[in-house]
């Protein structure tokens, strides 16, 4: 395991910050234990050519919704779409290792909402979440969480 591959979208920048903390982490990790991998994050944007992904990656994104809870009623996703088009694309889906959300817990039941649904609808695991722009508890989890999950697909 040399790196780990992810697809992000940020609209506000937190999610891009969040993955800029992951980089430094890997980084560090790798320095001490080259066995570690470093983490390459690829951001999806409005502007994103769709394509089909040849390696397995982790998704990673923030929560717009509009009105809904998701399970009373309906949620509109604002914003993130195009992530959830790049994922749709082809083969893309079967690709995916897994996926972490982000959002901001005031949000309630919508807190993550949007990961929450791309896992369920595209059949891949839901795999950690944090809040805004995240601390370093969180990228210290959320990186070994990749880790673990990576291992865990090469030995089945
Ligand atoms: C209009 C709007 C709607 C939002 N809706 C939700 C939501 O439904 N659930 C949630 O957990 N967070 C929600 N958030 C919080 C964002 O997901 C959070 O700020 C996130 O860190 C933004 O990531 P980004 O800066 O990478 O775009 C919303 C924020 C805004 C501005």
């Amino acid at each position: 395991m040399k790196t780990i591959q992810a697809r992000f979208i940020s609209i506000s920048g937190n999610t891009r910050s969040f993955m800029d903390s992951l980089v430094d982490y890997a980084k560090q990790q790798n320095a001490n234990d080259p066995n570690l991998p470093l983490f390459k994050p690829v951001e999806i944007s409005d502007v994103t050519d769709l394509a089909e992904e040849p390696d397995p990656y982790f998704a990673f994104v923030p929560t717009y919704l509009n009105g809904g809870n998701g399970i009373d009623n309906g949620v509109k996703e604002l914003m993130t779409n195009s992530l959830g088009e790049y994922i749709g694309y082809g083969d893309n889906h079967t690709k995916c290792l897994g996926i972490i959300g982000s959002g901001n817990k005031n949000f309630n039941e919508q807190y993550c909402l949007t990961a929450k649904r791309y896992a369920h609808d595209y059949g891949f695991p839901y795999l950690n979440n944090y809040e805004l722009r995240g601390n370093s508890a969180d990228v210290e989890r959320i990186y070994n969480s990749m880790v673990n999950r990576i291992k865990a697909v090469q030995d089945e």
